[in-house]
This record gives C-alpha cells, structure tokens and sequence, in this order.
C-alpha cells in the first residue's frame, strides 16, 4: 500500500445552517475519535464556516470552503476569497466541483485561476476532474480528465503542485447512487497519476493525493480504498448523516 496518507473529505454543498452544523459535527466527532491515521476534512458552507472553526477546535479534522474567487478583495459582490476562507479557519478549499462547472459555467481556466489563488493564502486546493455520461460513453474521459486536470494545474508555480489534491468525480455518479466501479476508478486515478508525472515529476505525482467521488457510501468504501491509486473520498450526501460518515472515515482497506 502507498505511503499517501488517505483523506475522507465531506462536501456539506448547500446543507446546514449553522446550528445544523454544530449538530452535525457534535455527532461526527466521537464516532472518528480512533482514525488516527487518515485525514479527515468537513466542507460546510461559508456562514457555517466560523460555527465549525470552533467547533472542531482540537479535534485534527480539518476544515475546506467549497469555493473561492480568484482575487484577494474587490468589487465581486456575493463572492468569498482564499484570505477570507483562510481566516476563517480553513485550511484547503475544493475547486471545480462539478457542480460549479456544469450548473455555474466555471471553465477550465477558471478553475487554474481559483487553485493559484488558493494556494496564494496558504490553502490547499482539492481540484475535482470528472467526466459527464455522454462523455464517457463517448470513450473520451480520460481526455476530458486530462484537459480538465492539465488547465487547473497549467496555472500553478511547480512549488505549489506539490500543495494540489486532485479529486476524481464522474459527473453521473455524482449524487445518483451509481458509483463508479473499483476498477473504473482506478484507471483514471492511475491515468491522472501519469499526468501529474508528466508535468510535475515523479516524486511529486507518487506523493499527491487523488480523491475519488461519486456516491461513496459505508457499503462501498472498503473496495474503493483497495485500489492503489485511490487516496481517499470526497464524499456528499453521506458526509450529512454522521454514522455513515463516520463509516466511511473508518474505512477498511
Ligand atoms: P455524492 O457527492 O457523494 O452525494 O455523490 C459527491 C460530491 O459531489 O462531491
């Protein structure tokens, strides 16, 4: 098994006021008190974000915002930036959800811009990549993933693709209940993987971490975490119910 410390992520989307939050997380906590060695991350959403901060005060899960605009400040009205997300307590923000792209129009160039800025306060950005149906049945994931992954990253210093998380989510899996199978997952973790050696090296694509996706639920997390090339989960509505979360976090690979 790789060295790559695994990380289960959880993407709240846009669920949870802040006392829902404080529920939430006052459920997970005692029931990962024992995944010492796995990261475990919550992305809530921003008015959330100070409520959580608190709450998972000494406690290692950490903390991500779902989304950041590319410049520090500025007139954008109703947009949050990396600084922001920062001071907050956040310590990663995830970057081109598929969601973003598909019901917000985020390009691909966009999403490079949003991972430098991140990376410029000091967060690590999770950068998500994922095909859609008709583009997979096309036979063109691995080149959609490839563009995607290589516009997010064109756009980094070399420094700062050590910093980078790549989470690999097929648009159809997505909050469907289809997961992507072990092995379908694997090929393109495995192909993003030789990406990342092309552009970044060796030692830096065997270190990074690469997420996967797409309806990852307690019943099939296990043969997920088997595969050699998957690093962890970024997980959304099962991050909502804590027992099932906490589950996932407690995986056995
Ligand atoms: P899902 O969402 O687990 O509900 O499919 C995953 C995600 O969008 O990150």
């Amino acid at each position: 098994m790789s060295q790559r410390t695994r990380l289960i992520a959880g993407n709240w989307k846009m669920h949870c006021t802040a006392d829902e939050a404080r529920t939430l997380v006052d459920a997970l906590l005692p029931q990962i008190v024992d995944a010492g060695d796995r990261d475990v991350l919550v992305a809530p959403p921003f008015t959330a974000l100070s409520t959580v901060a608190e709450c998972l005060r000494g406690s290692s899960v950490l903390l991500a915002g779902q989304n950041l605009h590319w410049e520090d400040r500025g007139a954008f009205t109703g947009e949050v930036s990396a600084p922001m997300l920062a001071a907050a307590g956040c310590s990663h923000v995830i970057v081109g959800h598929s969601e973003r792209r598909h019901l917000f129009g985020e390009p691909d160039e966009v999403v490079g811009r949003k991972a430098a800025a991140a990376l410029r306060a000091g967060l690590r950005p999770i950068v998500c990549v994922g095909e859609t149906l008709a583009e997979r049945e096309a036979g063109t994931t691995l080149e959609v993933v490839d563009r995607q992954t290589r516009a997010a990253l064109a756009a980094l210093e070399p420094a700062g693709l050590e910093q980078v998380i790549l989470a690999y989510e097929p648009v159809w899996a997505i909050g469907t209940g289809q997961v992507a199978t072990p092995e379908q997952a694997q090929d393109v973790h495995a192909a993003i993987r030789g990406l990342l050696t092309l552009l970044a090296g060796s030692r830096v694509a065997a270190g990074a971490r690469i997420l996967y996706g797409g309806s990852v639920k307690p019943d099939n997390i296990d043969a997920l975490m088997r595969q050699p090339d998957l690093d962890g989960a970024l997980v959304g509505g099962a991050s909502l119910q804590p027992a099932d979360f906490a589950r996932i976090v407690r995986f056995a690979a």
